[in-house]
């Protein structure tokens, strides 16, 4: 059965995955680049970014589940770009013309576009739909795999809060943001669902692997 995955979703102390002022010069909004620098000090996340070399350890071990046996991404519109896309013809995401996912990426909006077909297998498809229908389309174009639930903070929470989400691995930054898009909110008590690991590296970060019970 596939299964719905969250991974590498990086947050403060404080639960934020992204601050405050998202733009087009501050992607991640007053946490600038803080919140994934463990991950681009890894070997996986090197290649991501073109870098020659990264760590080996833990880090990148846990980095690396990201994309083992993914068939399809799901993604909020303010991870696919900054506020306002929806206006620029010209918008192709964040990451060039070979983005990172290499699969069928449904980004979920309320001004849904044309698919938008990029070079690496990527092709972007946008979704003004509930979590429930997101997922079950999703899945469908994941031919079997595994779907990932790619964030940001808003969109990870609201699958979470329906019940959607299997295998969670959340990254505890040692930052405190104050301000932002937040992974916990209404999710009291959720690790009841869950069998919670961690695991705390020499980076400082914290993994957090939480699988529905
Ligand atoms: N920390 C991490 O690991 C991580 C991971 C991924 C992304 N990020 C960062 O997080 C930030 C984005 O996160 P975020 O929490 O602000 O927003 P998000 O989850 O990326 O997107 C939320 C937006 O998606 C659209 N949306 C969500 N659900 C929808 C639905 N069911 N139907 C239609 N549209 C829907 C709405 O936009 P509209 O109403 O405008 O269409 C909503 O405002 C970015 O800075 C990104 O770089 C961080």
């Amino acid at each position: 059965m596939s299964r719905t995955r969250i991974h590498n979703l990086s947050i403060s102390l404080d639960g934020f995955g992204a601050g405050e002022g998202q733009s087009l010069e501050t992607p991640m909004g007053h946490a600038g680049e803080r919140l994934h620098e463990w991950m681009f000090a890894t070997g996986f996340g090197a290649s991501l970014i073109g870098a020659e070399s990264g760590s080996e350890g833990v880090d990148d071990a846990m980095a690396r589940r990201h994309e083992e046996g993914i068939g399809a991404e799901i993604m909020g519109a303010n991870k696919f770009g900054p506020p306002g896309w929806q206006d620029d013809p010209e918008w192709r995401g964040w990451w060039g013309e070979t983005p990172p996912f290499h699969t069928p990426t449904f980004v979920l909006t309320h001004r849904p576009w044309p698919p938008l077909e990029m070079a690496g297998g990527t092709t972007f498809h946008f979704l003004d739909a509930g979590p429930a229908q997101a997922l079950e389309v999703a899945r469908e174009a994941a031919g079997g795999l595994d779907v990932r639930i790619g964030g940001g903070a808003s969109v990870a929470r609201d699958f979470i809060a329906a019940g959607l989400v299997d295998d969670i691995h959340v990254v505890v930054v040692p930052i405190v943001l104050g301000r932002g898009s937040r992974l916990w909110d209404g999710l009291e008590a959720i690790e009841r669902d869950y069998d919670v690991e961690a695991v705390s590296t020499a980076s400082g970060v914290t993994h957090l692997t939480m699988t529905r019970r």
